[in-house]
């Protein structure tokens, strides 16, 4: 069976992308480097960042993987054989080691959160005591090991028993539900006291507020976000059908993607703001608002079970995506089996996991490194291939491949081959003097 087949409906290898940008990327990590980074600038940059280098990215990826049917390391071998491109398909397997380190301790945060919502300790805590309950969690490392062991075991008993199709199906059901959830958290957000100050925070941009890092930061989330610049849109760029039209399954993931962000920007600041909570409280952000607006809502103790079970699953679809670029390296590397893979990437993800649970400053340096610099990295060699190994003809060949005529191929072509890569290189260049001069 070619890998193509595997997805023979339209939504499946759409529905399976989408299941792997959206998560905590969007609800955790998207609010807080926004409340960080200033607000609605960021947002606009954001935006632009999306469209112009993100979008060009992920048909990039998308085509590669269509054309070759085959997963990352795989498709560069054999688009380009004998050279060394498949390099950006082994740095992928570094970046999802370093990924799910800390995105596992944080998939175990809203696990815990889960529990504790169930067993009533979220009910009726006022402002300071949601804030305690965040720092006490974060900082009490045995509590964050033990359910980020759980996450791991989880995911490493899906992946072994090779049944990931099954949850996506469930998934197929329940992020809908997350949806849904999520507009009825933000009607409740809007309408509390100095909601307005907390929308304008996300809406109306100030300029002023714009640093070097804020647009830095913007394109590590944009990649992030949308799982790109580690080839894994490769592989399920192999899913997709020819009868598919590439640009328009890419631009319905972004939407996607973009609307959960954009929701998780809206429930959460305007509630920010009438708690007094700051912005920029960095990652405990949706962790100390959120149960302040369960406790302001009718059914707020089933909503806030729902909500931190459906976010946990959630993540757990994003994990597994990622803890299968680390089995699949294993197995095809070292010829191992399915199950020994899976056992030797659950230890090495835990033992890391815990060195990220202990240690803040590891949490942040791998949340910054990965996203920040290994995925634009990664997306910058990406988008190089395409003109110096494809060329025009086959990408448009590709794009084409289902009939339409691709009426934006120019343009594209000029932002895979000239933009995107100009505006990798020039941010890190900036960084780098930056870093160098002025620290
Ligand atoms: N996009 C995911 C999220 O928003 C995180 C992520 C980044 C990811 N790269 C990935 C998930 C690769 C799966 C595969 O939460």
């Amino acid at each position: 069976m070619k890998q193509q087949d595997k997805f023979s409906s339209k939504l499946g290898a759409i529905a399976v992308a989408a299941g792997s940008a959206v998560g905590l990327g969007n609800i955790w990590r998207f609010p807080y480097i926004l409340g960080e980074n200033g607000g609605a600038a960021f947002l606009l940059i954001y935006i632009l960042f999306t469209i112009i280098i993100a979008l060009p990215v992920l048909i990039s990826e998308f085509s590669i993987g269509r054309m070759a049917g085959l997963s990352a390391t795989a498709a560069f071998k054999k688009l380009a054989p004998g050279k060394k491109w498949y390099f950006i398909g082994l740095s992928g397997v570094l970046c999802a080691f370093v990924i799910i380190s800390f995105y596992n301790v944080v998939a175990g945060w809203t696990l815990y959160y889960t529990y504790l919502a169930i067993v009533g300790d979220l009910q009726s805590l006022n402002e300071q005591e949601v804030t305690q309950l965040y720092q006490q969690t974060s900082s009490d490392t045995t509590t964050c090991i033990f359910w980020m062991v759980l996450i791991v075991g989880a995911i490493a008993y899906i992946v072994a028993r090779g049944v990931q199709d099954g949850i996506e199906k469930y998934s197929k059901v329940l992020m809908p539900l997350l949806f849904l959830l999520m507009i009825v958290l933000c009607v409740r957000s809007v309408t509390l006291d100095n909601a307005s100050e907390g929308l304008a925070f996300l809406l109306n941009p100030d300029f002023s507020k714009l640093t070097p890092t804020a647009i830095f930061a913007a394109l590590g989330q944009a990649f992030f976000s949308l799982s790109i610049g580690m080839g894994v849109m490769i592989t399920y760029g192999s899913y997709i059908n020819k009868a598919q039209n590439i640009q328009r399954s890419a631009m319905s993931i972004v939407v996607i993607d973009f609307i959960v962000a954009l929701l998780a920007g809206i429930m959460i600041f305007p509630c920010a703001f009438s708690f007094g909570i700051s912005p920029d409280s960095g990652p405990g952000l949706v962790f100390v608002t959120l149960p302040n607006i369960f406790n302001k809502m009718t059914a707020g103790h089933i909503m806030s079970i729902a909500f931190f079970l459906l976010l946990a699953i959630a993540a757990l679809t994003s994990s597994i995506s990622l803890f299968e670029v680390l089995v699949s390296f294993a197995k095809a590397q070292y010829g191992i089996g399915r199950r020994k893979a899976t056992i030797i990437a659950s230890v090495l993800t835990v033992c890391v996991g815990i060195i990220c649970a202990v240690s803040p400053t590891v949490f942040s340096l791998f949340d910054n490194v990965s996203a920040n610099i290994l995925l634009p990295l990664g997306a910058f060699f990406i988008v190089l291939f395409i003109p110096i190994v494809l060329g025009r003809k086959r990408l448009r060949k590709e794009l084409e491949a289902n009939g339409d005529k691709c009426k934006t191929f120019s343009l594209l072509y000029f932002l895979i081959k000239f933009i995107v890569p100009l505006a990798i290189f020039s941010l890190f260049l900036y960084c780098i003097v930056n870093w160098l001069f002025v620290n």
